[in-house]
């Protein structure tokens, strides 16, 4: 079996949904405490063994490559004044020479769309995808835990967690088989289903281990939900040729693409940092007593 190297991640959306943040910034750049949620993610798949990352960008998305870049003359002023704990961290955001990739979405067709316009980066190689804006808080990183679970069954897996019905026309929704720890075999797939006709509640959060028949499957560019190329589509019709799980990883979710859902995020990380959780521990506990 082939181990996974290469993660892709799409961050070409437009991120409407966090108007006016992301008028001028893209979304992948809004902050959770101090770090962007891109950077969260690509901690996580470095974590988990990944050597190379695409990034599928789109317009307005250079903030991204320049934070994944030294940044010589802020590294010059923070060298002159001594901070070197900060001046280490940034240098060792950008990874290894030549580990990221760029390439460009130039319409906003899809998820399925976006994954595919990589292909030519991926090669023929078992691949991660990482939605930066499900954001996890977890002792072991989701996608490590996912390379380990692949390592025992191989094919397609999915991340996944339980919803609310009312929510599954916001998913990929899974029509689950046999569940054995962690792991569940997936029978079918749907994207964004309305809640009475979805077949169960189990939905796909954004962290993938794909083989590239997806990619070969994703050529044909077959719309479905919304109008989009949908990657869930792919999967479900890889589901013939290629065992496909979905594993219910350890730890909580943010969906830090939604604004209710990012200022929790910013709470959970806050509340554990050793500079600042106290303060805004205490802040909290004031609120509730008023
Ligand atoms: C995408 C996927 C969906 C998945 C979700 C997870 O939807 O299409 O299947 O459940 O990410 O966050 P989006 O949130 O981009 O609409």
């Amino acid at each position: 079996m082939k181990p996974v190297r290469i993660a892709v991640f799409p961050v070409g959306g437009l991120g409407t949904r966090f108007l006016p943040a992301t008028k001028a910034m893209p979304k992948e750049m809004l902050p959770i405490v101090d770090k962007p949620l891109i950077q969260y993610a690509v901690e996580e798949a470095r974590a988990a063994g990944i050597e190379e990352i695409i990034f599928v960008t789109g317009r307005g998305k250079t903030a991204i490559e320049d934070h994944f870049d030294y940044a010589a003359e802020l590294e010059q002023v923070l060298s002159s004044r001594e901070k070197n704990g900060i001046l280490t961290e940034l240098r060792e955001i950008p990874g290894p020479p030549g580990s990221i990739s760029y390439t460009r979405q130039q319409e906003p067709l899809g998820l399925g769309h976006a994954v595919w316009c990589a292909r030519h980066l991926v090669h023929n190689e078992p691949f991660a995808v990482l939605l930066a804006d499900d954001l996890i808080k977890s002792d072991v990183p989701c996608l490590k835990q996912m390379v380990d679970a692949y390592e025992q069954v191989g094919g397609n897996i999915v991340a996944v967690t339980e919803v609310p019905q009312e929510h599954t026309n916001r998913y990929g929704i899974v029509a689950p088989g046999a569940r054995k720890d962690r792991l569940v075999e997936i029978k079918g797939l749907v994207e964004k289903p309305k809640p009475e006709e979805a077949p169960s509640r189990t939905a796909v959060i954004g962290r993938y281990i794909l083989q590239p028949v997806v990619l070969d499957i994703l050529s044909n560019q077959q719309s479905g939900a919304g109008g989009e190329i949908q990657l869930t589509d792919a999967i479900a019709k890889a589901l013939t040729v290629i065992p496909t799980h979905g594993f219910h990883f350890e730890g909580t979710r943010f969906d830090c693409g939604d604004k209710a859902g990012h200022v929790m995020a910013n709470i959970a990380f806050a509340l554990e940092r050793e500079d600042i959780g106290a303060d805004v521990r205490q802040y909290i506990a004031r609120l509730q007593l008023t």
